[in-house]
């Protein structure tokens, strides 16, 4: 495989591979030294055109532990404020010779697009509503080292999902693995979504009964304009995660968020906290996750 654009495209074998490798990876980031040349020699450009905190420093890391040349394009100072396309702009980077394109924008399908046009292999960091494919597998990750397998688990997903990528990866990928999944949030930020392993919850309570996981989602002002729900005092009250509410899952449920977190919009600072909460242990296993994905992607385990 070239690229990695989306979950939808890979099996559960390629999910299964990038996992393991991905294990080895951290036990690796446990060392004194971190760092490996697994990726010598190959150079990496990171092109992110829409703001990110943890996937562009994850990715970024990554890359270092991983011995690439790393190139970090910034939008802003760059010709693209001068109107030049993205097609030109990636042409320009690809003429470096790079490897790797690492992809973050506000339009789906721009991964696919650029995967379709250059030789490198490009990685979607999150396209527009599309998917967010590193996340899922971070998340996959997260959830097997806690509950041992993802195959069962009733894995509550809340909030925004018609905005979120991370969401339709996550359903993509725990779908091939036979979770049960529950979409729970307002019906205007729910999507239709044909798929015999999920159900659809109006009522917060209801669908966070007997959960094993809490999936929290952000509210993606930025993508909404207005009118999805009254006011984030209200989606607070109707579908924010709360200690009352973490009680109605199961005792070791666990909390997950991607992250930006919305503090008291959609889950408060007492559960975020929380000893039931995993989301900086989410950011760790990121670091793992994408190592093993540029390492797979290089094709030097082939070599090994
Ligand atoms: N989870 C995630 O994509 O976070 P950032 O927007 O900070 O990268």
């Amino acid at each position: 495989m070239k690229d990695l654009v989306g979950i939808k495209e890979l099996s559960k074998g390629d999910i299964e591979l990038i996992l393991n490798t991905a294990s080895s990876f951290k036990d690796i980031l446990k060392r004194d030294i971190k760092k490996v040349p697994a990726l010598r020699g190959k150079t990496v450009v990171n092109l992110f055109f829409e703001p990110s905190t943890r996937t562009k420093t994850s990715f970024e890391l990554a890359e270092k532990r991983m011995s690439t040349d790393v190139l970090n394009f910034s939008v802003p100072t760059s010709s693209v404020v001068k109107g030049e396309s993205l097609f030109d702009t990636v042409k320009t980077i690809e003429a470096y010779g790079v490897d790797f394109i690492v992809i973050r924008h506000s339009s789906s399908g721009v991964p696919h697009f650029i995967a379709r046009n250059v030789n490198a292999s490009v990685i979607n960091a999150g396209d527009g509503i599309n998917e967010h494919p590193t996340q899922a597998l971070l998340d996959a990750f997260s959830i097997i080292e806690k509950k041992g397998s993802l195959s069962g688990l009733k894995v509550a997903i809340v909030g925004d999902i018609l905005h979120s990528r991370v969401a339709k990866s996550d359903i993509f990928l725990l779908s091939k693995f036979g979770a049960n999944i529950r979409l729970i949030g307002p019906p205007t930020l729910i999507p239709d979504i044909a798929d015999r392993n999920v159900e659809v919850f109006y009522e917060m309570d209801n669908g966070l009964e007997d959960a094993d996981v809490i999936m929290m989602l952000r509210i993606q002002i930025e993508r909404q304009g207005r009118g999805f729900f009254p006011s984030t005092l209200e989606y607070f009250r109707n579908w924010g995660l709360d200690m009352r509410r973490l009680k109605l899952a199961r005792k070791d449920a666990i909390v997950m968020h991607p992250g930006p977190m919305n503090r008291g919009i959609e889950i408060s600072s007492d559960v975020a906290d929380s000893s039931q909460s995993i989301i900086l242990e989410q950011v760790t296993n990121g670091l793992a996750v994408r190592m093993a994905v540029m390492y797979l992607l290089s094709g030097r385990n082939e070599d090994a």
